[in-house]
């Protein structure tokens, strides 16, 4: 089952969705769950690369930065026992999204735009989000990548609801998945 922590062949669990669905927070509590390793594929770039994500995009571009986050991504696709969380931009990389669809299970944090502008204006470091109204911009990114992300294995409604509330969601998502699924994913 996957809510006992003894099975050892789960696949990374990966957690994609836009900027402020809460991918890092229901991430870290999932882990926590399912006593699982709970890492966040941005601060691994951040790592890789040194600098922050904002200077990434400053110095080198967009592009280099969704160059390091594949390669940063593939690795971590090689660990086991974890949860990943990914930034919102990842799954539109289409070898990055084949890469997570052939290594891991990917579970859609979809929210709704007012709870994503109202949680991405608590936290800074968001480049995308300074090159036009926060609420433009996501409602944008909104209409190219919901269609995308919808290939998730799972799909979880996050609204204004506590972290604890998606994290059951994404639990009963998950054995529900359990029975669909590959059973080399679980
Ligand atoms: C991005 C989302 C960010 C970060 C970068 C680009 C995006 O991560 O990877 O600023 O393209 O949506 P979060 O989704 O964790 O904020």
């Amino acid at each position: 089952m996957v809510h006992e922590t003894t099975n050892t062949n789960l696949a990374p669990i990966v957690l994609i969705g836009l900027m402020g669905a809460g991918k890092t927070s229901v991430g870290q509590c999932l882990a926590r769950r399912l006593g699982l390793h709970f890492i966040d594929a941005d601060d691994e770039v951040v790592k890789a690369a040194g600098c922050s994500i904002p200077e990434i995009f400053e110095v080198y571009g967009e592009k280099a930065f969704r160059d390091v986050e594949q390669r940063v991504i593939e690795r971590l696709l090689g660990e086991e026992r974890i949860v990943l969380a990914t930034g919102g931009g990842a799954y539109m990389a289409s070898r990055t999204r084949n890469y997570i669809k052939a290594h891991a299970i990917s579970v859609w944090l979809r929210a709704d735009l007012k709870t994503l502008v109202d949680r991405t204006s608590k936290r800074k470091g968001r480049p995308l989000l300074n090159t036009g109204s926060p609420h433009k911009v996501l409602k944008n990114l909104m209409d190219i990548r919901y269609p995308v992300y919808g290939d998730a294995n799972i799909i979880i409604d996050t609204g204004q609801e506590e972290i604890k509330s998606s994290v059951d969601k994404v639990i009963a998502g998950l054995l529900n998945a359990q029975q669909n699924l590959e059973s080399e994913f679980f």
